[in-house]
């Protein structure tokens, strides 16, 4: 047969088989390997080449056959497969009426709210935030804060050891001692918050794990006055602008004068309530100026150096602000009582 009958023959064979062709692409890809694959019809002319005469001719035959065979399949298949991803588009289409998934936005814990609230105020007042081991040292927990061994000042808070000279600290007044060590004689305005242990009745106001925030100030000429003056600005910023602070002599063995410090109730405005156990005042917190002890224990001279240091209980001031009445619920990892606090805290 004439060899331009035979290509005219494929080229019209391909066309029609295109034409009925149904829609499918593993098919399609099926049907043009008939034709174009390395043993398909339209490769397979080649082998007549050597029995024809002018071969340029056929070549030329040869390769707009397959060329237009070729471009009629690739239109082929980019129609198909442009049609099949619209289909899949339009599948996923996105139906912005349905309802949306929601989440339910979490809540700080009031607990946490508190201590981020005290270090505002006391980062505004120029003091920085420390923080020191959990385990610590008997150096630190007691002997460099002027409570010796034997000294009775130590049964008040019998602790949690991990062997004679490591313990759980039983107050963050231990960073005292380190941040002194540090700073090597110079100046100092901090504080500390952090966890703290020790042996305790487990009752609705005791627990044998709590948290305090420390402060201690050394400079030169810091007396009591600065010291009230500052509790002071931290109990009006902390409960409200009216409320006054009162001191009461107490003891503690790193301090002297130390003193317990009440602030006026917020609640009933000092006249007397179920919060202020009707005298009008609620202790909050100890403090006092540093012992000389300790100032030179930890190489300050006190007749140079003078400083105050206090000791706030975080979950007292919680429970206070928020009418908390049970200390363990801070540690019981109850979502309904974090979430009580969702418009108090938001406020
Ligand atoms: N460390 C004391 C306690 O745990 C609290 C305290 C009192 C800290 C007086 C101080 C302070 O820094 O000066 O009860």
């Amino acid at each position: 047969m004439d060899p331009k009958q035979k290509f005219e023959e494929l080229r019209n064979n391909a066309k029609k088989d295109l034409e009925n062709f149904s829609d499918c692409l593993q098919e399609l890809i099926l049907l043009r390997n008939k034709y174009l694959a390395k043993k398909g019809l339209i490769p397979l002319m080649m082998n007549n080449i050597k029995d024809v005469e002018d071969k340029k001719a056929f070549g030329e035959l040869y390769n707009s056959c397959k060329n237009e065979v070729e471009a009629l399949f690739n239109a082929k298949i980019s129609e198909l497969e442009a049609k099949k991803l619209n289909e899949e588009l339009k599948k996923e289409k996105i139906d912005i009426t349905l309802p949306g998934n929601n989440y339910d936005r979490g809540v700080a814990n009031p607990f946490y709210k508190v201590i981020n609230e005290i270090e505002d105020i006391f980062l505004g007042m120029g003091y920085s935030i420390e923080t020191g081991p959990e385990v610590d040292f008997d150096k630190y927990v007691f002997e460099l804060l002027n409570i010796p061994h034997d000294h009775p000042a130590r049964d008040m808070q019998d602790t949690l050891y991990i062997d004679n000279n490591l313990l759980l600290r039983s107050h963050t007044s231990s960073v005292q001692a380190h941040v002194m060590e540090k700073a090597k004689g110079k100046p100092i305005k901090i504080i500390c918050p952090g966890k703290t242990y020790r042996r305790d009745n487990d009752d609705m106001t005791h627990s044998h794990q709590f948290a305090q925030v420390e402060g201690l100030v050394i400079d030169k000429n810091i007396n009591l006055g600065n010291l009230k003056a500052t509790l002071e600005l931290f109990a009006q910023k902390m409960f409200s602008k009216d409320t006054k602070v009162r001191f009461r002599s107490s003891f503690f063995p790193f301090t002297e004068p130390s003193v317990e410090v009440d602030i006026s109730c917020f609640n009933c405005k000092g006249k007397g309530c179920n919060i202020c156990k009707g005298t009008g005042w609620i202790e909050i917190l100890g403090a006092g100026m540093v012992h000389p002890n300790v100032l030179r224990m930890s190489g300050y001279d006190p007749e140079v150096y003078s400083g105050f240091a206090f000791g706030i209980g975080i979950e007292r001031v919680t429970m206070l602000k928020y009418g908390i009445l049970d200390i363990r619920k801070f540690y019981q990892s109850d979502l309904k009582f974090i979430a009580e606090f969702k418009k108090v805290v938001e406020e």
